[in-house]
């Protein structure tokens, strides 16, 4: 392709730490099983800084030019590409998976995995990530998305797209626990940026949400912001007020409750939370953990309601194809009614990282923009 330049820009973690910088490097070539992508929107966590610093202790091998999943064009492709073309949108998703061994599961640009497989692939195959003006993919890591519908039709841009990365890992999660239209669940948190979108999705797939939190402003901006664009959602917000008992019962209050969704970060694994909100279950309850649980959940009541407890990480490819068919389909609300973006160029990733700190919560996410 002729528009694809000789070299580009990545931004590179050099080592653990605070620093991080913009390097040139040779343009990238699509083999078998890959292809080269060009970034348009590269998403940046609430707790990217916290990965790179070594705060969180993820392991991560150096230099690495950083970034996670990220919407993009295809530039170029392998020679074993069926339908995958240059020119063509596509979301790029960061969960890499062993092709030969699905334990192999690491997070592109955030860790490198737990198992020698995962780690092989990660510091010898796929290594670099999306913090760039390109980057080398999987072929099965590029799903093809719909421009005319999502951008004509529906009102969506890249900017509103890359919150896939958010609405993705709750629907994970939904979709193991089989939540059902017209069921009631409990969101806990639910001001964080994975859990508020955990609201969004729940509440797209037909389910009453009871959000809980213990910020009353910020439940009330969730509120108005998940019937903005979609006025018919039914939602009702639960305060915590660190009381478990008077918590469970304020939730009982609403009525049966079918499930939960966790997505706690490491600071929330002691808040009483999701206890408050597994006591409130009915009997036959499913509960999907994806954030950090730093207390057992596992008691009598647990086996005398039957209670089923599904971890997640991420979600999976089937998952994920479905979920961009829901958004293709329409099921959420159209533009920058579904999620407010910051985005940044490479250069000012700094001040991108600080603001992904700060700008968190329901609707909410902050990008590199390449
Ligand atoms: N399993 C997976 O695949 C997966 C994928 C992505 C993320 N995650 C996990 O999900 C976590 C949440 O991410 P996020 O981006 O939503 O985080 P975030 O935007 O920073 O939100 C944090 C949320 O936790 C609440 N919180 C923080 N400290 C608390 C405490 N001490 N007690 C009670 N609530 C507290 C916040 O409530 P306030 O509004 O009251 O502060 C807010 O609702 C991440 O930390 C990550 O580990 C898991």
């Amino acid at each position: 392709m002729s528009d694809i330049p000789t070299h580009y820009q990545g931004l590179v973690l050099t080592s653990i730490g605070p620093e991080m910088r913009i390097e040139q490097r040779p343009m990238l070539k699509a083999d078998s099983g890959s292809v080269v992508v060009r970034i348009l929107e590269s998403s940046v966590l609430s707790y990217q800084n916290d990965i790179y610093n070594g705060k969180r202790q993820y392991p991560l091998t150096t230099p690495i030019v950083g970034g996670c999943s990220a919407v993009g064009r295809i530039a170029a492709t392998g020679p074993d590409a069926t339908i995958l073309m240059p020119g063509q949108l596509v979301w790029v998703d960061c969960v890499v998976r062993g092709r030969d061994d699905s334990e192999a599961i690491y997070l592109w640009g955030i860790h490198e995995g737990y198992n020698s497989g995962s780690q092989k692939l990660s510091r010898e195959i796929w290594h670099d990530g999306t913090f760039s003006e390109f980057a080398k993919v999987p072929l099965e890591n590029c799903f093809p998305l719909n421009e005319a519908r999502l951008y004509t039709e529906l009102g969506y841009s890249a900017r509103e797209l890359i919150y896939l990365s958010h609405l993705l890992v709750p629907f994970g999660g939904l979709r193991t626990i089989d939540l059902k239209p017209g069921e009631t669940i409990v969101v806990c948190p639910s001001t964080g940026g994975f859990s508020g979108a955990g609201v969004q999705v729940a509440l797209a797939l037909g389910a009453r949400v009871i959000a809980m939190g213990r910020n009353e402003t910020e439940l009330a901006r969730l509120r108005a912001f998940v019937t903005k664009g979609t006025p018919w959602v039914n939602i009702e917000t639960v305060k915590v007020t660190g009381d478990q008992a008077a918590d469970t019962a304020s939730l009982k209050a609403l009525g049966t409750i079918d499930a939960v969704l966790d997505l706690s970060p490491p600071a929330a694994a002691q808040a009483t939370h999701l206890p408050s909100a597994i006591a409130a279950l009915r009997r036959g309850g499913r509960i999907s953990v994806l954030g950090s649980v730093g207390q057992p959940i596992v008691g009598w009541s647990f086996l005398s309601k039957d209670l089923q407890l599904k971890g997640k990480l991420m979600y999976e490819r089937d998952d994920a194809m479905l979920f961009i068919k829901m958004l293709e389909a329409g099921l959420f609300a159209r533009g920058t009614d579904l999620v407010e973006t910051k985005s940044f160029p490479l250069e000012d990733w700094k001040a991108a990282f600080d603001m992904a700190a700060e700008y968190t919560g329901v609707g909410r996410i902050v990008t590199l923009t390449p």
